[in-house]
């Protein structure tokens, strides 16, 4: 057994799109031979959708690690997003449909939004903003959001977007990496029925050493905010600038944003992403994987555009693309949990993008809130974030999709800057769980400790072994963590952190960070495939499983698992579920220990924590029989996302 990485599971289903949607889907079948006949070719004609003041010379400049694409090309992204479909007539196409949490709605154009976005351009350049600077967004999830996103992109100010989450000392972190001259927020925003403030953690981080020069102040909530000599409101500000301002052309591999992740352990990586690339990448992929029909959809991405997830397909795909989406302020159970259901209702959504979390979240909430509305407008439906569980999978086609809907499980990171592994939804049978295959123009591979490819069947690390348009350039600033971060575990090879498998008909499966893959008896056993057994079972929503230490077996496999709505945990529930994993995926996989949990330890974006949990397992004594259910377990856990939350 000299697997990298097991491969357990085995998954039989599978879904081929309707002959209907085949027909009208934006990507044929061809498009992976096209893009295999001339790669390069391929994506020239991909940024051929884009508008470029000057064409460029050079597709591809690739010095590894470090990537030029469309070098010596210029182009301005804000025009990408806007100008041009007001010059081209599409001006009064609703931009977006935006929904408070309150309940306050706003219609806006691309006209309008292009108004919006010059004026906010010609409010930064008077308070000195250039080219090249730094502008930190730190933002509720309101229009205003977007605006100040493509006001930066317009005048070739580099955005970092940090969530609105973060505390004053990770914004502080920041701020100071990135060096920014200008901070953007708002007073507040609503989340879970209350006003939350932003300005005031501002104002926190803030008392660290920066060059930050202004604070430009959304109003939002009307909350009290003090106003310092930096800080002005943007209504003030903004409101009376000239709507006159013309774009200018900034080169392809001008830095579009800065986006850091936390990384597990060290301090956070400011991700670095390029104009002309990014783009292209960006657009293609909402094009083809979303199939968006820019005329009749309604499309709606639930991420925040604090996350990548929330720049590529928020903001930069779907604007370039003229899509007329949704964009929600609040949190899903606010004022009740339908509330994601009410809205697909009310705006006739037809096209969903959303995580794992946020679905199984649902399941464990009962079927009756999705029931309650009437989500036949639905034709697609995509996930991203963390593996999708087959039975999360078909929940989702059932529940959500009303069996009529083709799911994309998107892979990609923030690093990759946009999606590279998913079903192409009017061509791919996709099997529940599996993000099936690299996209038209990408290239991965699944291979051993030694780089060598595992072939179908067999499990190990994902790589990508060929540059695309929208990899990020480096960390900011720090070329030398860039190349060891990504580059050093195999030559020439960028490893993605992340374990992978090829089934036996060579679709591709993700297994979860290997930083978390558990080795139980020297098999190495990923994470993803135990908790896909466990949320099999029909009394669970959610699982997540670590290794622990075990003197018999070096690792022994722990799971926290959440029950679905209705079901109450006793002694022979236990039983069953390990039972059940046995059957599944083998007895090399039974959980020693299970654990009913009200929450898991998730991060800001919703990935779960699994480093948290292991010491939560580890620390507590091995057989224990009164697991189940135990209070004391979730006090370990939410203990360690407080002071996990702190250092952030
Ligand atoms: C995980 C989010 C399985 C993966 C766009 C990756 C996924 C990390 C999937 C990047 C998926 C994302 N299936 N795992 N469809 N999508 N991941 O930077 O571990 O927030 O490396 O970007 O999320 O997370 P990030």
């Amino acid at each position: 057994m000299n697997d990298s990485l097991s491969n357990l599971l085995s998954e039989n289903r599978t879904f081929a799109p309707s002959a209907e949607f085949a027909a009208q889907a934006n990507a044929k079948a061809d498009l992976y031979e096209i893009a295999e006949r001339d790669r390069l070719a391929f994506w020239e004609e991909q940024a051929s959708n884009l508008h470029w003041h000057e064409k460029w010379n050079q597709v591809l400049d690739w010095q590894p690690p470090f990537a030029k694409w469309f070098a010596g090309g210029k182009l301005n992204a804000s025009y990408n997003a806007l100008d041009r479909h007001v010059l081209e007539g599409r001006g009064d196409r609703v931009a977006f449909l935006f929904e408070g949490e309150p309940g306050d709605t706003r219609e806006i154009t691309y006209a309008q939004m292009l108004t919006e976005v010059k004026k906010t351009a010609n409010a930064l350049l008077s308070l000195g903003v250039k080219d090249g600077d730094r502008v930190a967004i730190y933002m509720p999830m309101i229009p205003e959001a977007a605006v100040a996103m493509l006001a930066c992109a317009r005048i070739g100010a580099t955005h970092s977007v940090v969530f609105g989450g973060f505390s004053a000392d990770s914004l502080l972190a920041r701020i100071q990496d990135a060096d920014a001259t200008l901070v953007i927020t708002a007073d507040g925003g609503f989340r879970k029925g209350g006003a939350f403030g932003l300005k005031s953690i501002v104002d926190d981080a803030l008392k660290g050493e920066t060059n930050v020069q202004h604070v430009l102040v959304v109003k939002r909530t009307g909350q009290d905010v003090t106003m310092g000599a930096k800080d002005i409101w943007w209504h003030e500000l903004v409101d009376k600038q000239s709507a006159e301002h013309e774009a200018q052309p900034f080169d392809s591999e001008h830095p579009l944003f800065i986006l850091y992740t936390s990384g597990t352990t060290a301090k956070p990586k400011g991700i670095a992403h390029t104009t002309g690339g990014y783009l292209t990448q960006a657009a293609y992929t909402h094009r083809i994987v979303f199939d968006l029909k820019p005329e009749t959809d309604i499309y709606w991405c639930t991420a925040d555009v604090g996350w990548i997830t929330g720049h590529s397909y928020v903001v930069y795909g779907p604007l370039i693309n003229g899509a007329t989406q949704v964009m929600y302020e609040g949190t899903p159970d606010t004022p009740h949990k339908g509330r994601i259901f009410e809205m697909i209702e009310k705006y006739g959504v037809t096209i969903l993008y959303t995580a794992p979390t946020l679905i199984r979240t649902w399941m464990k909430w009962g079927d009756e809130f999705p029931n309650k509305y009437n989500l036949k407008s639905l034709r697609l439906l995509g996930s991203v974030g963390e593996p999708i569980n087959p039975e999360a999978w078909m929940w989702y086609r059932e529940v959500v999709g009303g069996n009529n809907c083709p799911i994309v499980d998107t892979w990609w990171q923030t690093e990759t800057g946009a999606i590279m592994i998913s079903p192409l939804p009017g061509v791919t049978a996709t099997k529940p769980g599996s993000a099936m295959r690299t996209l038209p123009g990408i290239s991965a591979k699944v291979v051993d400790d030694e780089a060598k490819e595992v072939g179908n069947g067999g499990g190990g690390y994902l790589v990508l072994d060929k540059p695309w348009p929208s990899m990020l350039r480096g960390i900011w600033r720090e070329p030398d963590r860039y190349k060891e971060t990504y580059w050093s575990r195999f030559d020439g090879l960028y490893f993605a952190g992340d374990g992978a498998k090829l089934d036996d008909d060579g679709a591709l499966w993700l297994l979860g960070r290997v930083d978390d893959v558990m080795n139980v008896s020297g098999h190495r056993i990923s994470t993803t495939e135990v908790e896909s057994a466990l949320v099999s079972h029909h009394a669970i929503a959610e699982a997540a499983v670590v290794g622990a230490n075990d003197e018999l077996t070096g690792q022994a496999i722990v799971a926290f698992v959440i029950l679905r709505g209705g079901v109450e945990p006793d002694q022979e529930l236990e039983k069953s579920l390990k039972a059940h994993v046995t059957k599944e995926i083998g007895a090399i996989a039974r959980p020693r220990q299970i654990m009913v949990v009200a929450e898991l330890p998730k991060t800001r974006s919703g990935k779960i924590m699994r480093r948290l949990l292991r010491d939560v397992a580890e620390n507590r004594a091995v057989g224990d029989a009164t697991t189940l259910a135990d209070p004391n377990v979730m006090k370990l856990i939410s203990e360690g996302l407080q002071s996990e939350k702190k250092e952030d």
